[in-house]
């Protein structure tokens, strides 16, 4: 495992999900506790993409269940299609907003966040986990973080 990652603080935001992905394979590399594996990842994305809240939620019998994670303290259970993370799970597709004051049935873990997307990662059709990443701005979230985020779920997937 590597102990440290390179991302230039310059590069725009594809580039460092371009950068970071081959570094969190090799991060999980040879390690077979999930949790472990989402910890690191949690980490990792919160220290090169400098996120305000981000982590995961894991599905277990009908609720998601906070996981591993960086920033703020969170809600620890949410129901199916309730906020943006159950609607992800509920929908099965990766959902960005850029106004959580105009989602509704947002989940405020924290006032200070903007912004918000959210992707889940499958296991045999169903969703075993969503990431869910908060903003402190507005608008934070485009189309280079979902693909980016993507790829990044295909590989959680791998050791789910
Ligand atoms: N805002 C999320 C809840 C999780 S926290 O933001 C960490 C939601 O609406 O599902």
């Amino acid at each position: 495992m590597a102990e440290e990652l390179v991302i230039s603080t310059s590069a725009d935001k594809g580039e460092k999900y371009q950068t970071l992905l081959p570094q969190i394979e090799g991060l999980i590399s040879g390690e077979g506790d999930l949790i472990a594996n989402l910890s690191n990842i949690a980490a990792a994305l919160k220290q090169t993409m400098d996120f305000f809240w981000v982590g995961f939620y894991l599905v277990k019998e009908n609720q998601l269940v906070l996981g591993p994670f960086q920033g703020p303290i969170a809600c620890t259970r949410i129901e199916y299609g309730r906020g943006v993370c159950g609607y992800a799970w509920k929908e099965k597709k990766t959902v960005i907003v850029p106004n959580v004051e105009e989602f509704p049935g947002h989940i405020a873990c924290s006032s200070a966040s903007q912004s918000e997307i959210v992707l889940p990662a499958f296991k045999n059709g169903n969703v075993a986990l969503v990431l869910d990443v908060d903003s402190d701005k507005l608008n934070d979230f485009d189309r280079r973080d979902q693909e980016g985020l993507e790829k990044l779920m295909r590989i959680i997937e791998r050791i789910l």
